[in-house]
């Protein structure tokens, strides 16, 4: 039988000044309110700063996800961040290889993810020990077996938008692999809002515009609690907003779902029941959306670019416990989510109706 080619890891973490630290102390103030002016609005269609030093780009799927080869964030212009922006609102993430990124240090990685928004400060998330705040650290390994005790007895596919209890949720996001396991496992599935919303019957999508939900980090802090008792990090008390069930997203325009399985509670106005029934069924519509999703493999040096807001994204959390798996999330906050508007019927409805009974027939 033939081996599976695999990259051995070290001994010892490769990046030891991006181990988690977790201070039960400590606290955090959130950003609060700023002018949000977004990137992709100033960016050039054409992306010509971003292309320039292009190899290759091609589709991980037709609804979501592109892959981009020859191109380093950390040698951006201003234009080609810009640029990278708008190309990720439109395929909802883009996938980029061997990026010097990861090793430019704290400040400059800071100040280049800073370009689309002012970083997040993550609640129970840890960061580096000797690190700016900003920085969310996701390692897994035998000798840190937080994000498995988290995850026991649960499946590990829950696909969210990254912190939308925010008054101002995160737009572009950087995920960045510094060390991922030896062979397959550890992927991320991103699966486009836009799409999932289109794919609706227009009645439903018509009954959907105009709804608000309220998002809370109440339960991933509760579990926090349970799972690590005193020594859980609690920076800052339970965040709550309310945002419109469908968003418009600022540059694209497009109509996107944004309620989410992690932080989405309910359905303003509506009895505890309806409210219940009508999310599970959308949270089943994202997970079982094949169709609108990409599934990204990593390597050490892998950096994925995703718009938090027109799309989900989910870890698999598939490869064997104990083998490391060590990235960084810098996240910048981004708009006010806009609402959708309702429009007028245009017919829409009734020519869908006709043509399921043409397909019927
Ligand atoms: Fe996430």
């Amino acid at each position: 039988m033939i081996a599976p080619v695999e990259h051995v890891q070290s001994k010892e973490p490769a990046y030891p000044d991006y181990l988690p630290h977790y201070d039960p102390s400590e606290k955090v103030e959130p950003v609060g309110a700023f002018e949000h002016d977004d990137p992709g609005h100033r960016a050039d269609a054409a992306l010509p700063n971003l292309m320039k030093e292009a190899t290759n780009m091609f589709e991980l799927s037709p609804h979501c996800g592109t892959e981009l080869h020859g191109v380093q964030i950390s040698e951006l212009s201003s234009a080609g961040l810009d640029e990278l922006a708008l190309l990720t609102a439109e395929r909802g993430c883009v996938v980029l290889r061997e990026q010097k990124f990861n090793d430019i240090g704290f400040e400059a990685q800071k100040q280049i993810a800073s370009h689309f928004g002012p970083l997040h400060r993550h609640g129970w998330m840890p960061h580096p020990q000797n690190g700016p705040i900003e920085f969310v650290i996701v390692f897994d390994s035998q000798d840190d077996l937080r994000i498995r005790k988290s995850w026991a007895r649960k499946s590990p596919i829950q696909f969210h938008v990254d912190q939308s209890p925010e008054p101002q949720p995160p737009g572009l996001t950087f995920f960045c692999m510094l060390e991922s396991p030896p062979g397959a496992g550890g992927d991320t599935i991103i699966s486009h809002m836009g799409r999932a919303f289109d794919r609706l019957s227009p009645s439903f999508r018509k009954r959907l515009e105009g709804l608000n939900a309220i998002h809370t980090t109440a339960n991933p802090i509760m579990r926090e609690i349970r799972d690590n008792g005193n020594q859980a990090v609690l920076r800052r008390p339970i965040t709550k907003s309310t945002h419109p069930v469908v968003t418009v997203h600022p540059v694209t325009k497009r109509k996107c779902l944004f309620v989410n399985s992690s932080y989405t509670q309910s359905i303003v106005g509506w009895d505890e029941e309806e409210s219940d029934y009508m999310l599970k069924f959308l949270f089943d519509h994202v997970n079982r959306g094949a169709d609108f999703s990409c599934r990204v493999r990593y390597e050490p040096g892998t950096i994925v670019v995703w718009d938090q807001r027109c799309t989900q994204h989910s870890q698999t959390l598939d490869y064997n416990p104990g083998q490391r798996r060590h990235a960084f999330r810098l996240t910048p906050l981004a708009n006010v989510p806009i609402p959708s508007k309702v429009e007028e019927d245009d017919g829409s409805c009734q020519e869908d109706e006709a043509r399921v009974m043409l397909n019927l027939c």
